[in-house]
């Protein structure tokens, strides 16, 4: 079968001085997005640079408005943080040029995507999970009407990213489990999904081997640098399988998830991996290898993983979800792009099901 790859990214492994060395090297008109926490623990010098040191999770429609409004157009952004972080500056980056528009009218229509004057960007992660240093794609929230829209466009893929393990160790347990599982549901979603091929599939393994056996480790010792470091190429590894092929129906049915109840994406998105994965399990490809990165004989294994790495969380009524919910959660479920990306299309029926097993 005919498949193709493609990340146009230089990616960079850094060690923190090496970056820090690397960062002193810019100065001019760049734009330098970190929470301020960042700023001061990793002793950032930024006086050179435009700052946005607000920490915003979610970037929606209201923030990213103003936030163009706001700043000055830098010849080149360089993010430091979670996804929403490098998300924001995917927003930035392919938004500015248009920002006396509308910008939800803007998301509708896409005109963005005939930008020719996009800004150049860095983006350097702070999480080991989301894999927003990997794709050319953000996404934007509209919480006012309960949407989600996403940009997404081939120049949006950043210019370099850099790995820089020990940015990744101020997580806390609960978003080092929160990022960890997010990044194993763009490995396994990426194993299943309807692109899927034998090189992403490689990496989508190579991600699962690596996040199954070091993300218990680390939850046991948030310091360990080795860990970390594991974790964060778990994720990479992630990124790229992902970055090819798109995630499927657990991700679809994490937005409203997120939206209405404000679950943080990764668990949004890891709530239903198990009863996704044992629904899609006739369709995908070399099972056998499949199981053999998890290093378990059956689904069976793999359920008790996600049992003890996550204490038995992993449920909806742990997350402020009433079983009355259950039916407006299907509603918004499907989104386009996602669940057609499945190798099943499930119903509502099916979404109901797969929800009322996850209570
Ligand atoms: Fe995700």
């Amino acid at each position: 079968m005919d498949w193709v790859y493609n990340v146009p990214i230089k990616f960079h492994e850094y060690d923190l001085n090496e970056m820090k060395r690397r960062l002193n090297e810019f100065s001019g008109n760049i734009l330098f997005i970190a929470s301020k926490r960042v700023i001061n623990t990793f002793s950032f010098e930024v006086s050179n640079f435009q700052v946005l040191n607000e920490s915003i999770s979610n970037p929606d429609v209201h923030t990213v408005q103003d936030i163009l409004n706001q700043i000055k157009k830098p010849d080149l952004i360089i993010a430091i943080g979670g996804g929403s972080s490098i998300d924001l500056a995917k927003a930035i980056s392919s938004l500015y040029e248009y920002k006396n528009n509308d910008i939800l009218d803007l998301l509708k229509n896409k005109n963005y995507l005939d930008n020719t004057n996009s800004i150049p960007f860095i983006a350097v992660p702070t999480t080991a999970g989301t894999g927003s240093e990997c794709t050319k794609w953000a996404t934007i929230w509209d919480f006012d009407n309960n949407k989600k829209y996403s940009i997404d466009a081939d120049y949006l893929y950043p210019n370099e990213s850099w790995l820089v393990p020990k940015l990744t160790s101020t997580m806390d347990e609960n978003l080092t489990l929160a990022t960890g599982l997010d990044a194993l549901a763009h490995a396994m979603e990426s194993y299943w999904s309807v692109p899927s091929n034998k090189y992403t599939r490689v990496l989508a393994r190579d991600s699962i081997r690596i996040i199954k056996k070091y993300l218990p480790l680390v939850l046991s010792d948030l310091d360990n640098l080795e860990y970390r470091q594991e974790m964060l190429m778990g994720s990479f590894f992630a990124g790229l399988a992902f970055s090819n092929t798109r995630t499927t129906a657990s991700h679809s049915i994490s937005y409203p998830l997120t939206m209405m109840f404000g679950i943080n994406h990764g668990f949004a998105a890891a709530l239903t991996l198990f009863e996704v994965l044992k629904r899609n399990w006739n369709y995908i490809a070399e099972k056998d290898l499949f199981l053999d990165a998890w290093d378990a004989k059956n689904l069976e294994d793999i359920k008790k993983w996600f049992d003890e790495v996550s204490n038995n969380r992993l449920k909806l009524s742990n997350f402020g979800v009433n079983k009355e919910d259950i039916p407006n959660i299907v509603k918004l479920a499907t989104t386009s792009g996602r669940m057609d990306n499945n190798p099943i299309i499930f119903t509502e029926e099916e979404i109901e099901d797969i929800l009322n097993s996850i209570y």
